[in-house]
């Protein structure tokens, strides 16, 4: 879905010292930053560690998480390299897939699955360059999500289009600083998960306040 992010995640797994070394003397610049982003928005043709590299410094120079535009506040890479090794280790063994939700959940599901669900939230759907999610595609994860085997624990900005689903949800309010961007400017984050939280927890958190879908007004 975002092969630039996948990409680098199979080079920290694969390649880290190599990536290291292509970062060692990057140039954190503006007119750089600009050259990068074009070649990647374009799809110029490099190879993959090139690639993890350049949008590795796109991430780390820019201004906002769109990586977008570039920020002055200038940064040392080689601060980062601890980070980046400590990375590699912690994803020895982990699967870093790059598919549509469906086929990857369909895939992975079984009664001890959990899935950690956070899709583009309704109103920021066209937020991510190079994806396509659809006003379909919420219905689409959600007929997914109420068929499955597995837990999930999904993300959104706003549930109230969850309502009529079913009665086996139960739907908490996130506190702040769970507060996310949507069309309409700022809305409480949600989460919606197919199990009590108290089946995961013994003592219940006191910030989170949890209810049923059925409760929401
Ligand atoms: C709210 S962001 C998730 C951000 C992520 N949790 C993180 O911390 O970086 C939504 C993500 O859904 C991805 N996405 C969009 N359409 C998708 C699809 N059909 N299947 C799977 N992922 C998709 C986007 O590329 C984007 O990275």
């Amino acid at each position: 879905m975002n092969n630039n992010l996948a990409n680098l995640y199979w080079q920290v797994q694969e390649n880290p010292n190599s990536l290291c070394d292509r970062l060692q003397y990057a140039i954190d610049c503006e007119a750089n930053f600009y050259r990068m982003c074009d070649a990647l928005k374009q799809k110029q043709e490099m190879d993959d560690l090139t690639r993890a590299a350049w949008f590795y410094q796109i991430l780390r120079f820019s201004y906002g998480s769109k990586a977008s535009s570039y920020s002055w506040k200038g940064r040392d890479l080689w601060r980062d390299f601890p980070t980046i090794l400590s990375a590699h280790h912690r994803l020895r063994g982990v699967g870093v897939h790059n598919k549509d939700f469906e086929h990857f959940i369909k895939l992975m599901d079984a009664p001890d699955t959990f899935f950690y669900c956070d899709p583009p939230y309704y109103g920021t759907e066209d937020y991510y360059d190079g994806v396509v999610f659809e006003d379909g595609d919420h219905e689409r994860l959600r007929d997914l999500l109420l068929s499955i085997d597995g837990k999930f624990l999904l993300s959104y900005n706003d549930c109230r289009k969850f309502v009529s689903c079913t009665r086996d949800m139960v739907c908490s309010l996130r506190k702040s600083p769970g507060w996310i961007a949507s069309s309409s400017g700022m809305t409480a984050a949600t989460n919606i998960q197919n199990y009590s939280y108290r089946i995961m927890i013994r003592k219940p958190v006191a910030s989170l306040h949890n209810r049923c879908l059925f409760d929401w007004s």
